[in-house]
């Protein structure tokens, strides 16, 4: 995923620095052929970019560094999938999204909730010029204006067209077991599933969990 997101940020002329959990030395080849122009580094020297993009295993997250991430405006990419990151509760409570909990883990970052949503085959092969009949389109959930205003233009420079979410709670919205997820949808067609969201059957379960109904 990291690759991917890499590729299309060269592509729309960013530059792109790539860190995995070790040295930049043990990344050098696989950045070198999956992301050629990006520069590997350490993820302390990646938490120092402009915008910093998270796309490891969620289960992870507190093996990210916190403290250099102080202040950066950060993407959450991720998804919690249980078969994977194992059963943590935190990760899989109706009452916070995920990003919640990353924002509550990195104190002082900026977390703006977007790309997760999409398969990064899609976000490859869906990229589009704005204007384009075929475009597809990205939700956005923070609570920070400014960083969404910057990770909405970074959507938009990848090929997507941006849509608001609203805050960071409602980054619920994009994750596993929603309509959204996985959808490959238009502007109109995103923020139509958005609005639906209380009535489908993740929604529900949010609301019962919240005393909502
Ligand atoms: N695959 C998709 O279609 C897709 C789509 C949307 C969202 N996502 C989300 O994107 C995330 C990554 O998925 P993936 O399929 O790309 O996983 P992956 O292939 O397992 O890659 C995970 C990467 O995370 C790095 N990593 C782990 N801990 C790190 C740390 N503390 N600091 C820096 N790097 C660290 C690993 O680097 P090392 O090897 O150096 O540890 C590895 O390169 C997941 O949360 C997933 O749900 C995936």
């Amino acid at each position: 995923m990291g690759a991917a997101i890499a590729r299309l940020a060269l592509a729309a002329e960013y530059e792109v620095v790539i860190a995995g959990s070790g040295s930049p030395d043990r990344i050098a080849t696989f950045v070198g052929y999956e992301a050629p122009g990006a520069r590997p580094v350490t993820a302390a020297d990646a938490a120092a970019a402009n915008l910093v993009v998270l796309a490891i295993p969620l289960g992870k997250f507190r093996s990210l560094p916190a403290e250099a991430l102080q202040g950066a405006h950060v993407i959450d990419a991720m998804n919690y999938w249980w078969e994977y990151d194992g059963a943590i509760a935190e990760l899989n409570d109706p009452l916070t999204s995920t990003s919640e909990t990353l924002q509550a883990f990195l104190g002082d970052a900026r977390v703006v909730k977007t790309l997760n949503h999409m398969s990064v085959y899609a976000l490859e092969h869906e990229a589009r010029e704005a204007g384009d009949p075929e475009r597809k389109a990205l939700a956005i959930a923070g609570d920070h204006d400014t960083a969404v205003a910057q990770v909405a233009e970074f959507v938009e420079r990848l090929g997507f067209d941006a849509v608001m979410a609203g805050s960071l709670a409602q980054g619920m919205k994009l994750e596993p077991h929603t309509a959204l997820f996985a959808a490959d949808e238009d502007a109109a067609e995103v923020r139509a599933i958005l609005d639906r969201f209380w009535q489908s059957q993740r929604g529900r379960v949010v609301a019962r969990a919240r005393g909502l109904v």
